[in-house]
């Protein structure tokens, strides 16, 4: 591993809860990562304030303003790589990914899903979960592959449904685990212990056949 801390480029769509747990990881001393850039899609994400307040160098391009996807993601990946980033976190970045885009950061994008993968890819899983009574819930983090919420799973954060009925209750629980396990995730690929090889998610040199899970 090289002695530059790895660097972080963090893309957000919205409110950034998950943005705001990585720059607090860092601010209490306790990131092996240093966040070097945030990347909105949306000119109006809350996110983007949160960057400013934090001291990290961020930018929005607009996705309505291109014609395609192809187009679109050639200009984010070009955005992002002028800040040379080793990772990308995908943080409530509600765009689904070119083949091209991915392959060019292969190995190095994670994603956090809000359901124990394969479980639920896609949206509403706060609601399918309930609708279903499951027993568990929870949050996934994963390598990005060209597969929606398909690529190699790394840990999840788990809790029991219990009592919970409410679907936005669900959700703010399932963020507070998200908030732990996601910078949790960073810091193992920043400490090289984690790597996607050979399309599967490997740490400390075993391959996880299945991902780590922590209950909550
Ligand atoms: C998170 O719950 C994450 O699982 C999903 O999008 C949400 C983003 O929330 N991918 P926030 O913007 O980090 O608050």
């Amino acid at each position: 591993m090289s002695a530059e801390p790895c660097r972080v480029a963090v893309l957000i769509s919205g409110s950034g809860t998950n943005l705001q747990s990585f720059i607090d990881h860092q601010q209490a001393g306790n990131a092996d990562y240093v966040l070097s850039h945030v990347f909105s899609n949306r000119p109006d994400a809350y996110g983007l304030t949160r960057a400013q307040q934090a001291g990290i160098p961020a930018d929005c391009i607009d996705h309505t303003t291109f014609a395609d996807r192809t187009t679109f993601d050639q200009a984010v990946a070009n955005c992002l790589d002028a800040h040379a980033p080793d990772l990308l976190i995908l943080a409530g970045y509600m765009r689904i990914l070119s083949e091209a885009f991915v392959d060019r950061f292969a190995g190095r994008i994670l994603n956090i899903h809000p359901a124990l993968l394969p479980l639920y890819p896609g949206l509403d899983t706060h609601e399918r979960v309930l609708a279903a009574g499951d027993r568990f819930h929870g949050s996934t983090v994963h390598f990005v592959t060209a597969e929606l919420d398909g690529g190699p799973r790394i840990l999840q954060g788990r809790l029991e449904v219990g009592l919970t009925s409410d679907a936005d209750e669900l959700r703010h629980r399932v963020q507070s685990l998200e908030h732990v396990i996601y910078p949790r995730v960073a810091d193992w690929f920043a400490q090289g212990r984690l790597a996607m090889r050979h399309g599967a998610a490997w740490l400390d040199d075993a391959e996880l056949v299945e991902p780590v899970i922590e209950d909550f």
